[in-house]
Order: structure tokens, then C-alpha cells, then sequence
């Protein structure tokens, strides 16, 4: 059985000048452990879908599953990252983000810390665990809200382009580093980004949308071997490939 069913999924905003669709009947499933990427120009809808996957938005159409069961709103199951450093709790240490969930949850405080130091340690921020936010560089705000989100140890992690504020360098350690957590965590990934080429580096497979309305145009398998070699021939003919189906302008996004 996949892991995550999406069915024939819809929403439509209601606004004050009328209704905009935001996705239009998209369906895909998701295995066990897969990491998927979702990959299209802005205003596609991936944010949509992956709030309605989250749960903070009710689809108007289709249904989603998980593990089977339909999902009715947010859940300890799914652990979300956003793009914005400001998602972090700036009065709060590293380590006390990471512990917030885990008080909402009624665990001990020394099995919480230790439970977040864990987290910390996975993404290598085990020598940062007192500082603020604001002490911190933009990675490793990224960082303590990767740690956050696997600190209650759920199946699912979804994220809406992550690293897409960070510069390039930090963006491609980023990278390196996430593809090194799901290998160790095993968890089911589904990722947003309008990037290509962090797309064809991290996922088993590539969901690609197109916008107007925001519909799945096809899906991509990325048969590489880990970890991947950005500059090789291989690497770059998936890159195209994606380009392809992106098509013109939104391809260069
Ligand atoms: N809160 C909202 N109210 C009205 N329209 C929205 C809202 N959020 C997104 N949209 C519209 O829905 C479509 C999909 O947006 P979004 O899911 O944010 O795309 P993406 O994340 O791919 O850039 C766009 O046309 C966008 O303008
Ligand atoms: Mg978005």
C-alpha cells in the first residue's frame, strides 16, 4: 500500500474578486520512504497541495490518505518546513524550538532535551543547541526547523522550498545534508521547490505541475545512485528533461 494517497485533489480560494483556482485534480501516490519532489513555476499550486497534505488547508475536491486513513486536518504524523527563517520562535534557544512540540506532546523535560539534542546532533547543530535565532545563520535557522520537525518523529516531512532563500553554496550543503537525514531517518519526504537541479540531487521521483490551473503534467523517475554527482552527464540530461516538460520561461525559474 503507498504510503500517502493524493485523489483526484481541488481547491479553489474564494477571494473578494472571485474564485482562483489553486489546484486543479491532482493525484499521485507515495511509497514508503520515497523521497518526492514537487517541482514547477510559481503560482502552480505546490504550496496549495502541500498545505492541503498538511492539513492546514481542506481541499473543495478529492481526498487524501495516509497510511489508508483520511486525513482531516493537521497531525503529529507530518512534520512541515517552511521556506521563512521567521517560522522559528525567536525568543526560544535551538534547543527549546526543537523541545516546543514535544511539551505540546506531555513529555518529560530531560527525555524532550534528549529527544532534541538527537534532532540537533542529526543536523549538526549540536554545538549551536543555546543559541537564538537570531545568533544563527540562515542554514542553520533551516537547520533547528528540520530538527523541529522530526523531533515527534513523524512518518511524513514536508517542505516548501526550504533552502530557497539561502545563498548557493549554503543551499548545495543543505542539500548534501537533508539527502544524508532521510537516508538515516527513512522518513517519506515530499519537497517543494522551483529548482531543477535540487529536485534531479534529492528525489526518487519528480511530480512536475504547470500552472493555470495547477495540474500535474507528469511524473519523473530519477534512477541515479547517491549521493549524485551534480556535473555529471547523467545528472544533467534529468536536469533537461525536467526543462523539457517545464517548458520556456518557467523552466529557468
Ligand atoms: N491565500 C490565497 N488566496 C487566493 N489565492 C491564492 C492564495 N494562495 C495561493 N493562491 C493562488 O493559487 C495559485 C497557486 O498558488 P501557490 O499554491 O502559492 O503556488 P506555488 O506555491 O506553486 O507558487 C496561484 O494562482 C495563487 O495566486
Ligand atoms: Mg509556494
Amino acid at each position: 500500500m503507498p504510503h500517502i494517497e493524493i485523489r483526484d485533489v481541488s481547491l479553489i480560494y474564494d477571494t473578494p474578486s472571485g474564485s482562483v483556482p489553486g489546484v486543479q485534480g491532482v493525484s499521485f501516490s507515495i511509497e514508503p520512504s520515497e523521497f518526492l519532489c514537487i517541482v514547477g513555476p510559481s503560482g502552480c499550486g505546490k504550496s496549495t497541495l502541500l498545505n492541503i497534505i498538511a492539513g492546514f488547508l481542506m481541499p473543495t475536491g478529492g481526498e487524501i490518505r495516509i497510511g489508508g486513513k483520511i486525513i482531516t486536518g493537521h497531525g503529529m504524523d507530518r512534520g512541515v518546513v517552511f521556506q521563512d527563517f521567521a517560522q522559528l520562535f525567536p525568543w526560544r534557544t535551538a534547543l527549546a524550538n526543537v523541545t516546543f512540540g514535544l511539551e505540546m506532546k506531555g513529555i518529560s523535560k530531560a527525555e524532550r532535551e534528549k529527544i532534541a539534542l538527537e534532532q540537533l546532533r542529526l543536523v549538526k547543530l549540536d554545538k549551536f543547541v543555546r543559541s537564538y535565532p537570531h545568533h544563527l545563520s540562515g542554514g542553520m535557522q533551516q537547520r533547528v526547523a528540520i530538527a523541529r520537525a522530526l523531533a515527534y518523529n513523524p512518518s511524513v516531512l514536508l517542505m516548501d522550498e526550504p533552502f530557497a532563500a539561502l545563498d548557493a553554496l549554503t543551499r548545495d550543503e543543505m542539500q548534501r545534508l537533508l539527502a544524508d537525514v532521510w537516508r538515516e531517518t527513512k522518513k517519506t519526504v515530499i519537497y517543494v521547490t522551483h529548482n531543477v537541479a535540487e529536485a534531479v540531487y534529492l528525489a526518487d521521483r519528480v511530480v512536475v505541475m504547470t500552472p493555470h490551473p495547477g495540474t500535474v503534467k507528469t511524473e519523473i523517475p530519477i534512477r541515479l545512485a547517491r549521493p549524485r554527482d551534480p556535473l555529471s552527464v547523467e545528472f544533467l540530461e534529468h536536469q533537461k528533461e525536467l526543462l523539457r516538460h517545464l517548458g520556456g520561461e518557467a523552466g529557468k525559474a
